[in-house]
């Protein structure tokens, strides 16, 4: 027997702050200020606010009490609930957290690139073409792309090689808690240059003629990847749940933290980039392109752009971990290797993997399915596709086929009203389904 089937998080606040971190990421701190941007601000923040707090909380619920009621890696604590053709969609999600976690960590060394370029001065400039050309030129370079992914992957293996209380917990103990104070500091920075308004105003300006189907389907799907859903992430996290910790309310406080972080990044990205006259729609290219120019421009500039990748790290570093954990615990309950070994392969199978990604950028850039290159085809496969499809899985087999056990773990620790458990049922039921196919519709 693996030793990981006895451990729990040390603490109920730990456990969160590691859910929060894992929903915390790029999605929160890169993806969406600038689609709240694109799709009209309000238009799109708040049917993102009342999916989270709907279908998105009670699709995490699903998922830790998926995992607590079945004591087991995503794999067999599904087909405990709900037999063989839900073992096959628990190990599609421990696919998909290692195909995610593949180009993610690419990213993850861009963070990392970033942050040391900042802290040793050399990057913020006024020049916007000297940025832009920075970072094209990071992106094909096969040698520094694939260097600097190594290093992020390096991280977040051996945080989960030391163990979930002693590697993640502790870690998310630390690293969670700084994040908000760092982007509260860079938050009041921003808010007080002069014409920060603007930005307040493009967020939350709300208009209903901007409400259109695009910003609210991508509103839906932004909930479910910032939230971390269908790949298993938070079944394996229930895992490790006491039977003593009320899964309601952590699910609640995991949300709210996503949500809260997503819009503190509006509050801090935005109003600069407004006050230095940027364009708020930059894309994929605002956090490495934009963003160094906006700190070029600003008092202590230098100073903040650091700040700024050091929470743009820990977002993306908390995240990466617990998609390592997810195939961690998978190879620990069902090949039956020891933590440090699961980690290992892990590094090494996904160093090759993101690595293949990595070139995508470069000298592999001319093989494409569809005009999308490999980065960006995983990338497309996983969210629009393996996600929802994990999603739709986790809401049949709560909502359906263990609909009992799933009543039972929610209310396990505190009695809620009947009408909040008949809410969270029906949210699984029906309005979960109907959201995820609508999302897999809408993706494809
Ligand atoms: N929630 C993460 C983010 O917002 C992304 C993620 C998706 C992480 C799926 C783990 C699993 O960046």
């Amino acid at each position: 027997m693996s030793h990981s089937k006895t451990t729990e998080w040390g603490s109920r606040i730990g456990f969160i702050l590691a859910g929060a971190g894992s929903a915390i990421g790029l999605g929160a701190i890169w993806k969406f200020p600038f689609w709240a941007g694109t799709y009209g601000g309000s238009a799109f923040i708040i049917p993102y606010i009342f999916f989270t707090f709907t279908i998105g909380v009670a699709l995490v619920m699903a998922e830790l009490a998926i995992g607590r009621a079945g004591r087991g890696s995503a794999v067999s604590a599904m087909k405990r609930l709900g037999g063989p053709a839900f073992a096959v969609m628990g190990g599609i999600g421990v696919l998909t957290s290692y195909i995610i976690l593949s180009y993610y960590s690419v990213v993850g060394g861009w963070c990392v690139k970033y942050l040391f370029d900042a802290l040793g001065g050399n990057l913020v400039t006024s020049d916007p073409k000297l940025l832009a050309d920075n970072f094209g030129a990071l992106v094909a370079d096969p040698a520094a792309n694939i260097s600097w992914h190594l290093i992020f992957l390096t991280l977040s293996c051996g945080v989960v090689a030391m163990g979930v209380v002693a590697g993640i917990e502790r870690i998310s103990k630390y690293l969670l808690p700084m994040l908000f104070v760092l982007m509260l500091l860079i938050t009041g920075r921003s808010l007080t240059l002069d014409g920060a308004m603007q930005g307040i105003d493009f967020l939350f300006n709300f208009s209903f003629n901007k409400l259109t189907l695009e910003s609210v389907m991508n509103a839906m799907g932004l909930t479910f990847f910032s939230l971390s859903l269908g790949c298993t992430i938070l079944v394996t996290y229930g895992l490790y749940l006491k039977d003593s910790t009320d899964i309601p309310s952590s699910a609640g406080w995991i949300s709210y933290l996503a949500i809260q972080t997503g819009i503190l990044a509006g509050l801090m990205i935005m109003p600069a980039v407004f006050a230095m006259g940027q364009d708020p729609k930059a894309g994929p290219g605002l956090v490495f392109i934009t963003i160094p120019l906006v700190f070029s421009q600003i008092p202590f500039g230098a100073a903040f752009a650091a700040l700024f990748y050091v929470c743009l790290l820990v977002a993306a570093l908390t995240s990466a971990i617990s998609l390592v954990e997810v195939v961690v615990a998978y190879l620990c309950h069902e090949w039956h290797l020891s933590r440090k070994r699961a980690s290992l392969l892990i590094y090494i199978t996904i160093f090759l993997l993101g690595s293949a990604s990595a070139l995508s950028f470069g000298p592999w850039s001319g093989w494409t399915v569809g005009g999308k290159i490999l980065f960006d085809l995983l990338d497309y496969v996983c969210t629009n596709i393996m996600m929802p499809a994990g999603g739709l899985a986790i809401a049949i087999l709560a909502g359906w086929i263990a609909r009992d056990k799933f009543r039972a773990q929610i209310s396990q620790v505190r009695k809620y009203p009947e009408g909040v458990l008949r809410f969270l049922t029906f949210a699984v039921r029906y309005l979960a389904p109907v959201m995820v196919l609508l999302v897999l519709i809408s993706g494809l």
